[in-house]
């Protein structure tokens, strides 16, 4: 966690139009007053984003108490900028506003925080961040004409509710995405407010926000865990991987010079620093808008919008073509004399030359992909650079590359075609069986989400043109949750092993788990036998669900029984369900049919 840097924004810079330690070029000057009206103009969504990402419990009306007291503190220190306080960093500003709440450390136990200074402050507040937010409520659906009245009323505080509801059950999702989704949230507000159907409207047009948030916020997560866990040198072979597969024109100079900027940004991000993130996430940017015509052709539309829509337009851009002249094969690493001589000079830079290279030519790889070929290659010049004669030993290098790719295709195969013999009911039960063995340590609800997850990533993926790296990419994503963000979760010693021993390798890792054979069921309790009439009530969504919860269950209490006997024991136990519940006295006829699950 080193490398959660303490070189901070100054508060001040905040709020100042120009600043000594700012670059004096005409455009920058213009970018940077941008930035500062921009965060000075939301001072209180961030304020809200930031408390209710790292104090989820926090109620609305403390919310509305920091964020009258931060809108004090900007107001005091634009009237006079030498004031001791203003030169302090955001975050540590913020959190000390939050520790000095009254009551709120104690009775949302933090305290343990607020008795901290500075970086040590900042790393206790990540860490007070929970993932699971099962704890809370379920986000609160007002009726839609309510909703609307609300709006009407008070356009800002209805959107500071939103934000806080959004943000303390998504506290790792980075401030500008939040911003987006508030924006576009305002939108479907007024739209369906002035429609007569407004349930039907707001229910059609607020899934895709949400499924816009849950991407991203999946996407971030799963970044920030692995800078976390793994340090700056995979965040940045990550990076590496993305900006060449879509900027493949970018010469590796400017790329490495670009990595600078992204790094400080998911440092600022990843720790749940708005100000810093918004900050970095702008100076990356305008990085590459100031750039365009080396960096790529695609983004022109974009770098004409303003903060944050020119952030998020230029993340769904479309990739870049790849040069005319660029050959599929990169001869400097596996045809050169030299090959461990250049590694021997600069090791890091070298190996993230060879992912920039292969990653450029290969843009339909995925991420993990490019890595796992990244970290072939470090292993075979690691043994080659030994051996008598290297040349000959590297240079077929391009075949284990291909092997290993090969494997990969093979398991996203087997998973799309898992999904076309099993459909998607099936194939929930497969995941739900499969992960509840692996993990059964987890709880029933975070087994059904990640399930579900995996499900939605084969359900969208498969049958595109670029099924691989579309499965390979998403179904990273449900293991990086699995593995933890901000944690290094202890679940049992053979999935702890598979998130921390290689950030790339975790795919096959976890493909090779076998059921945990250390765990021990719980008791079976008289409840899990017993049928309830509320069966017979529960309908659609609410039924599937607690047949879900059911087949999670059955797994962690019977993980010995084979996958098989586990889905026929289930499917009789739904059709003894639905035929009881036709009956007059379902309770009786469930005794006598239902399958035998308690001993
Ligand atoms: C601004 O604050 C500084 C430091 O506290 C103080 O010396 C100065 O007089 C203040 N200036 C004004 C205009 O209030
Ligand atoms: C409060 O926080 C401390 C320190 O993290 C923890 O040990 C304790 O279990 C927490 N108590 C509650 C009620 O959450
Ligand atoms: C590796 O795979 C690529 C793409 O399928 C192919 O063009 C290339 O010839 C293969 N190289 C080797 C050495 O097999
Ligand atoms: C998790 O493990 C990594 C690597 O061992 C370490 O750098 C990091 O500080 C740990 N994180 C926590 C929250 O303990
Ligand atoms: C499931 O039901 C079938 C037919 O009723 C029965 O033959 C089988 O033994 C049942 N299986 C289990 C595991 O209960």
């Amino acid at each position: 966690m080193k490398q959660l840097k303490l070189t901070g924004f100054i508060f001040f810079l905040f709020f100042l139009t120009e600043s000594l330690t700012l670059s004096t070029k005409p455009q920058d000057v213009d970018d940077s007053s941008n930035i500062q009206k921009f965060i000075e103009e939301n001072t209180g969504s961030l304020t809200i984003i930031a408390f209710a990402q790292y104090v989820q419990e926090a109620t609305i009306d403390e919310m509305e108490m920091l964020v009258k007291d931060m809108k004090a503190y900007k107001d005091r220190c634009l009237a006079n900028q030498t004031l001791p306080e203003c030169s302090e960093i955001a975050n540590n500003v913020l959190q000390e506003m939050i520790c000095a709440l009254e009551g709120v450390p104690q009775k949302h136990n933090f305290s343990h925080c607020c008795s901290k200074v500075d970086f040590e402050r900042r790393l206790c507040f990540l860490y007070n961040k929970k993932a699971n937010v099962e704890f809370l409520p379920p986000f609160p659906t007002l009726d839609p004409e309510e909703k609307c009245q609300a709006y009407k009323n008070n356009r800002e505080s209805f959107l500071n509710h939103y934000m806080y509801e959004v943000a303390r059950r998504n506290p790792f999702v980075f401030a500008p995405a939040l911003l987006i989704v508030a924006a576009r949230f305002e939108e479907v507000a007024k739209i369906c407010c002035e429609e007569e159907q407004k349930a039907n409207c707001f229910r059609t047009k607020a899934a895709p926000i949400t499924q816009y948030l849950k991407a991203l916020s999946s996407y971030q997560k799963t970044v920030c865990g692995a800078y976390l866990k793994f340090g700056l040198k995979v965040l940045n072979s990550i990076n590496i991987a993305v900006f060449s597969k879509k900027f493949p024109q970018i010469e590796f100079k400017e790329l490495t010079s670009l990595l600078e900027d992204v790094s400080a940004m998911y440092d600022g991000c990843c720790e749940g620093d708005v100000v810093r993130c918004i900050r970095g996430q702008n100076q990356v940017m305008n990085h590459i808008c100031s750039k365009q015509d080396s960096i790529s052709s695609k983004i022109e539309g974009c770098c004409e919008k303003k903060i944050p829509e020119r952030e998020d337009c230029i993340i769904n851009s479309k990739k870049d073509d790849r040069p005319k002249d660029l050959s599929l094969r990169e001869a400097k690493f596996t045809d050169s004399e030299n090959v461990c001589q250049e590694r021997d000079t600069d090791p890091d830079n070298f190996f993230a030359e060879f992912i920039y290279e292969y990653s450029r030519r290969h843009q339909d790889l995925s991420t993990p992909e490019l890595l796992r070929i990244g970290r072939v290659y470090e292993d075979l010049l690691g043994d080659c650079c030994n051996r008598e004669n290297p040349p000959d030993c590297y240079r077929h290098a391009e075949d284990k590359f291909n092997e290993t790719t090969e494997k990969s295709l093979k398991m996203v195969q087997q998973e799309c075609q898992l999904f076309q013999n099993l459909g998607k009911d099936g194939l929930k039960y497969h995941y739900f069986i499969k992960l509840t063995k692996i993990a059964p340590q987890l709880s029933t609800e975070e087994l059904m989400s990640l399930g579900n997850e995996m499900v939605t990533a084969l359900t969208t993926c498969c049958t595109l043109s670029e099924e691989f790296a579309c499965v390979d990419n998403l179904a990273d994503l449900v293991l990086g949750e699995l593995c933890g963000i901000n944690e290094n979760r202890t679940i049992n010693p053979a999935v702890d092993h598979c998130c921390k021993a290689n950030f790339a390798f975790r795919r096959p890792c976890f493909e090779a788990l076998k059921a945990d054979k250390m765990y021990v069921p719980p008791p079976v309790s008289q409840d899990s036998s017993t049928f309830h009439a509320d069966w017979c009530q529960a309908q659609n969504e609410e039924l599937q669900k607690k047949k879900i919860r059911f087949l999670v269950n059955l797994v962690k209490l019977k993980p010995e029984l084979t996958n098989e006997d586990l889905k026929t024991l289930f499917i009789n136990f739904t059709v003894a369900v639905e035929k009881c519940c036709k009956e007059q006295e379902p309770e009786v006829c469930f005794n006598e049919e239902g399958p035998e699950i308690g001993n």
